[in-house]
């Protein structure tokens, strides 16, 4: 399993303008990347290598996986992200999801794809589709690696106490962050479609049921000391955190609480899936 307590994340520098609507009157659409028409993907493309190469303040070191915080943090981040494209580079696209159930062996590749998985005799650089040698400038300048194992939280899963549990230990298909060391799967374009398909499940599950469309219970430390207390509190053990609890930012981007992002297509957030 690839345990990290703590991660260090990419973040993109950008000086937000209000970017608080005060009603959603018009909200955003995210569809699945293979629904998006080559114009749209080459837009999102170009947005991500406009914001990979502005000025960035990486280091966000907060205890995000396996605690309370996974999910709001996630569709947080995505949007402020997302908010940066817009504002810094020009974005008015559809910010899409990759359903990874569809073909996760096997992503997209061609020149309107996000590449394929790195070639293992040059280090897993990745050579082909849209970010062919896209260079990255944290923490130093490289060009990215792709390295995936198909299921490589399939054990971990099985023994999960919780879907819950299970979800929350759900990353990139990429060893950016699941080799010894901080790594930053952020760096990857995939990161982001990643964490937009993972907004759709919690969406998804919290339309199931009313109840669940305001639900939310969380602790803010990892229960790993045993298996006991790991079952008693699948996601993150006491303090425990609340709908008024601070989501993490370090001041940049601007903060909001749990409670202000668990309704996607209320005012903070405004977007709904397609
Ligand atoms: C992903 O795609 C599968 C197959 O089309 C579909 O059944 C499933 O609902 C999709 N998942 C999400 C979260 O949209
Ligand atoms: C909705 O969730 C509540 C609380 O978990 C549960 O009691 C109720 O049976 C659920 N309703 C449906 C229709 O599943
Ligand atoms: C498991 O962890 C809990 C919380 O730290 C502790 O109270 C308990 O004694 C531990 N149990 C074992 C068997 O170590
Ligand atoms: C949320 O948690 C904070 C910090 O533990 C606490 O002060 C506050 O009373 C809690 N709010 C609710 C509504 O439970
Ligand atoms: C979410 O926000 C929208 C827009 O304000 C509102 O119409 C909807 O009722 C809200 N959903 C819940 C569950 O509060």
């Amino acid at each position: 399993m690839c345990s990290v307590s703590t991660f260090s994340y990419l973040l993109f520098y950008a000086l937000f303008t209000v970017l608080i609507n005060a009603q959603c009157t018009n909200p955003t659409i995210r569809r699945e990347w293979r629904t998006l028409d080559r114009d749209e993907r080459a837009a999102w493309i170009s947005a991500v290598k406009c914001l990979a190469a502005s000025p960035n303040n990486p280091d966000l070191v907060a205890t995000i996986h396996q605690t309370g915080m996974f999910l709001p943090f996630h569709r947080w981040f995505v949007h402020s992200v997302e908010k940066a494209m817009v504002e810094k580079c020009g974005f008015s696209g559809r910010f899409p999801y990759w359903n990874w159930t569809i073909d996760a062996p096997d992503f997209y590749e061609s020149s309107y794809g996000v590449g394929g998985w790195g070639d293992p005799d040059k280090d897993y650089k990745v050579q082909d589709g849209a970010f062919a040698r896209f260079a990255l400038k944290y923490p130093s300048y490289h060009p990215m690696h792709h390295q995936y194992t198909a299921q490589p939280f399939a054990a971990f899963a099985a023994s999960s106490p919780t879907f819950a549990q299970d979800l929350a230990g759900t990353r990139p298909a990429t060893t950016e962050d699941c080799i010894p060391g901080n790594k930053w799967s952020p760096n990857s374009p995939l990161f982001f479609l990643h964490h937009v398909m993972i907004g759709k499940i919690w969406s998804d599950w919290q339309n199931l049921n009313e109840t669940s469309t305001t639900a939310f219970a969380g602790g803010s430390v990892q229960a790993f000391d045993n298996t006991t207390y790991l079952a008693e509190y699948p996601t993150g053990a006491p303090p425990m955190l609340n709908t008024s609890s601070d989501i993490y930012t370090h001041n940049m981007f601007p903060g909001v609480t749990i409670g202000d992002v668990l309704n996607h297509t209320a005012r903070y957030l405004c977007y709904v899936y397609e």
